[in-house]
């Protein structure tokens, strides 16, 4: 009997649906004769709907929702500093609720350099790591407040919260990562001024990591981190940081290993009590929408996450090394590699899946 998966899709605003139509296409080829069947449901989500409806997520949304095995998502937000959508908040309204309802506690973001594909490094050598980024925890939790706003005497605070409970259980998965990968696992703070977060942080590595005498492990201040993602990125494997740091180095990480256009990532709740969400790292790019000018690929990756968390080991490979296949023959011949269209280039990977 067929295995059935209820994926939802959230193609969302501007270039999200543009580029979620080839990762659809391109899931539908991976896995085309397998008993494997993906009911979808779509969902209509982010600046668009904020316009015409008032609505960023509802609680009924967010049941719907919950219902699915996996999330399939574009990218949602309008013109930045649209002021229509000044109160619609929808970073912290949808996207940021989606990862803390879900507890998306892992938030995973691949960076490999494709064999071929030019870069801003000039040697850059191997590089190939994940950076494993707290999802529900730090600064982004929406803890704090300010008064006299507005005033020559306002006060503004942003709270990070840690908990030992959450940061273990994020920093558990990056030692099993890094396990089934080279065996290296860099730890990313500030401890020297982050005190606090930073002793929980390096005390609770220190702890899980007795568990993993195998795995070799570092640790460097953030600012650190970004010289040698870009003096020395083959030197990761895996990085845990938590998740106002790994925002910022994954946008970093992005731009060393071929440019946001490439750049998947899966929000995942490893447990599985709800639904892992699958995601380009870039926006909705209001600037190229329409314009066909969009690259698919960083989604078409995404369809590869989403496969491995689904135990399709082989159907992620399949679309990983279609994926590889395609960005090498772009550069192969002539550099800059010719301009393809969006529809293309989900075109050429989907057929080599049919191959
Ligand atoms: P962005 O990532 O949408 O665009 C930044 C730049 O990268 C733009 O010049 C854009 O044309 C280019 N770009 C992005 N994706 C590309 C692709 N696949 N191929 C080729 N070029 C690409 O970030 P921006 O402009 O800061 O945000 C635009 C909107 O997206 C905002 O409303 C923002 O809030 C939202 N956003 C949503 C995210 C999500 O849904 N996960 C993540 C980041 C931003
Ligand atoms: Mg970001």
């Amino acid at each position: 009997m067929a295995r059935v998966v209820k994926l939802a899709v959230i193609p969302g605003d501007g270039i999200g649906p543009e580029v979620i139509a080839e990762a659809e296409k391109v899931l539908d080829a991976a896995t085309a004769g397998s008993d494997v069947v993906f009911d979808k449901t779509r969902f209509s989500l982010g600046a668009a709907r904020y316009l015409e409806t008032g609505d960023t997520l509802t609680d009924e949304d967010l049941d719907a929702i919950k219902a699915h095995d996996a999330i399939l998502l574009g990218a949602v937000g309008g013109v930045p500093g649209d002021p229509r959508l000044r109160d619609a908040n929808i970073e912290r309204g949808l996207l940021l609720r989606l990862r803390f309802e879900l507890d998306h506690y892992v938030n995973l973001r691949p960076s490999k350099l494709y064999r071929g594909q030019p870069g801003p490094l000039a040697d850059p050598g191997e590089v190939d790591f994940v950076v494993v980024r707290e999802g529900t925890e730090g600064p982004y939790v929406g803890n704090g407040g300010s008064i006299r706003r507005g005033t020559p005497h306002e006060v503004a605070n942003e709270t990070s919260v840690n908990t030992a409970y959450g940061v273990e259980r994020v920093v558990r998965y990056a030692f099993e990562l890094a396990q089934r990968r080279r065996g290296r696992l860099t730890l990313v703070h500030k401890t020297n001024v982050l005190v606090n977060a930073g002793s929980l942080w390096q005390r609770v590595v220190h702890e899980v990591g007795i568990g993993y005498p195998e795995v070799a492990v570092d640790y460097l201040h953030v600012d650190a981190a970004t010289i040698f993602l870009v003096t020395n990125p083959g030197r990761f494997d895996v990085i845990v940081t938590d998740n106002l740091f790994g925002d910022i180095l994954t946008d970093l990480a992005g731009a060393v290993t071929g440019g946001i256009g490439l750049a998947a990532s899966g929000n995942i709740n490893p447990d599985g009590a709800f639904p892992s969400m699958f995601e380009p790292v870039h926006g909705s790019a209001p600037d190229i929408a329409g314009t066909q000018k969009a690259d698919p690929t960083a989604a078409i990756g995404s369809i590869a996450l989403l496969l491995d968390h689904l135990g399709l080991r082989e159907e992620a490979d399949r679309v990983t090394r279609a994926i590889e296949e395609d960005i090498d023959e772009r550069h192969g011949s002539s550099h800059p590699a010719p301009a393809r269209s969006t529809t293309e280039i989900g075109d050429a990977i989907a057929v080599r899946l049919q191959a």
